[in-house]
């Protein structure tokens, strides 16, 4: 537990009764700060090992509001920095992706390689720098940048801890997916934006299973196939105890529910079950699991189901954009291959039919946050509250063996203060709390 909790940001999350203050979802000033303590701070996700497969492949990308470069030196050494040259700040490669061995700033045409070092400056050679090193002014540099599973992160952060700390627990959920089989990206990203806050896509993805059977009643009750490939078995809610949650330190977590109907044994994306070598790097709980929508916090929605990333980037607090990524077996036929493609763009993105209920939640949320007098009165995450009891046996990490709860979204709150209140990385990992116990 942070040492001074009158402090800031631990008021506007109540634990012991499940409240949260909309003043976080719209004011700027708390968006700044989450831009230095959470965007300049965690492990965001970058890119995919396969979208900058060769030497010298780069990608754009953002972390926070910060573009950067995402790109392959000539030895295949990955590197991240920021697309800003040092001269007058302009970007210095303009397009999404590509291969190259230099970028070539557009404005006075200062050149720099793919580890981000200045190598060229054009004329009047002798009258730059004077006193300044020049091997000083390269493209600023992602302070760490680490690959799990095929997924490469980076953080402004020198002082961070490894990214195994980081995700810790949440690696055992990821392996849910990954372990499945070998994955690769589809080329391209999917792109669009939202006139929402960033933690309404970040909650919904952590713990929100109490959304579906509601909110995407209408989708299913038009036959609606979702993202894995199946026909919901039922537009009834699930039972409540039929899957399990977990959340990990520094605001990871994910809802899993089990497998409901032989159908959905045979579907396309479900080949994996069939194969005893995947059953057991996976083990009898997660074998079945029939899907587990994940949230690596701050921003990264993983949906092990229909075997997709969505990385929610904001820029500003009622806005981001969401970029999405889908994730294909590389031995999958490719008729298989086609029908995951088109369940997944049905299913989510710009004219995916759940996302768009999901957008417009998102959306009246954040608008329901902005009023002086509404703000007075805070929202409710109280179900489950005291009653999430953490299971510790061999099976798993620690788990709370309920599906709908909104312990894992209130315990996002409790970490998005740690990480606001924290000084420092140092301070963070010193003092912040481990979910064991009861939440
Ligand atoms: Fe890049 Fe001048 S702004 S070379
Ligand atoms: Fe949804």
């Amino acid at each position: 537990m942070l040492a001074d909790r009158s402090i800031a940001y631990a008021r506007y999350v109540d634990r012991s009764r499940g409240l949260v203050n909309r003043k976080i979802f719209v004011d700027p000033e708390i968006y700044q700060v989450e831009r230095e303590n959470i965007f300049g701070r965690c492990w965001l996700y970058l890119t995919h090992e396969t979208q900058i497969a060769k030497p010298h492949d780069f990608v754009n990308v953002f972390m926070g509001e910060e573009p950067v470069i995402v790109c392959r030196d000539g030895d295949g050494a990955v590197h991240a920095f920021i697309n800003s040259c040092r001269h007058r700040g302009n970007k210095v490669c303009r397009v999404d992706a590509g291969n190259t061995k230099a970028f070539v700033c557009p404005y006075h045409g200062w050149t720099f390689d793919t580890r981000g070092d200045l190598q060229g400056v054009p004329g009047h050679r002798d009258l730059y720098f004077g006193e300044l090193d020049r091997a000083d002014w390269g493209l600023v540099k992602v302070a760490q940048i680490a690959s799990y599973r095929g997924l490469i992160f980076g953080t402004f952060d020198p002082e961070a801890p490894s990214l195994e700390e980081y995700l810790g627990d949440m690696r055992w959920g990821l392996d849910l997916l990954f372990d499945q089989g070998d994955f690769e990206a589809v080329p391209n990203i999917t792109r669009w934006s939202m006139d929402v806050n960033w933690k309404f896509a970040s909650d919904n993805a952590i713990g929100d299973m109490y959304h579906g059977a509601w909110s995407h009643r209408s989708a299913m009750l038009a036959g609606h196939i979702s993202g894995n490939g199946t026909r919901s078995a039922s537009i009834k809610p699930p039972q409540r105890d039929n899957g399990f949650t977990m959340v990990t330190a520094y605001g990871h977590g994910f809802n899993a529910n089990y497998l409901e109907a032989a159908a959905q044994l045979d579907t396309p994306l479900a080949a994996w079950r069939k194969d005893p070598a995947a059953r057991a790097r996976l083990g009898e709980l997660r074998s079945r699991v029939n899907r587990a929508n994940m949230l690596v916090f701050p921003n990264l929605f993983v949906n092990s189901g229909s075997r997709e990333l969505m990385l929610r980037n904001p820029f500003g607090p009622e806005r981001i954009e969401i970029w999405k990524t889908i994730l294909v077996d590389k031995n999958m036929p490719p008729e298989t291959r086609r029908q995951q493609v088109r369940a997944s763009n049905r299913h989510f993105g710009p004219a995916g039919m759940f996302e768009q209920d999901d957008g417009e939640n998102w959306d009246q949320s954040t608008a329901g946050a902005r009023g002086n007098i509404s703000q007075r009165y805070d929202l409710n995450y109280s179900m489950g509250v005291g009653h999430g009891t953490f299971v510790e046996d061999e099976q798993s990490p620690p788990r709370i063996e309920s599906l709908y709860n909104e312990n894992a979204q209130l315990w996002m709150y409790h970490v998005w203060a740690e990480f606001m209140d924290a000084e420092s990385w140092p301070q963070l990992r010193a003092e912040h709390d481990e979910p064991r116990g009861v939440l």
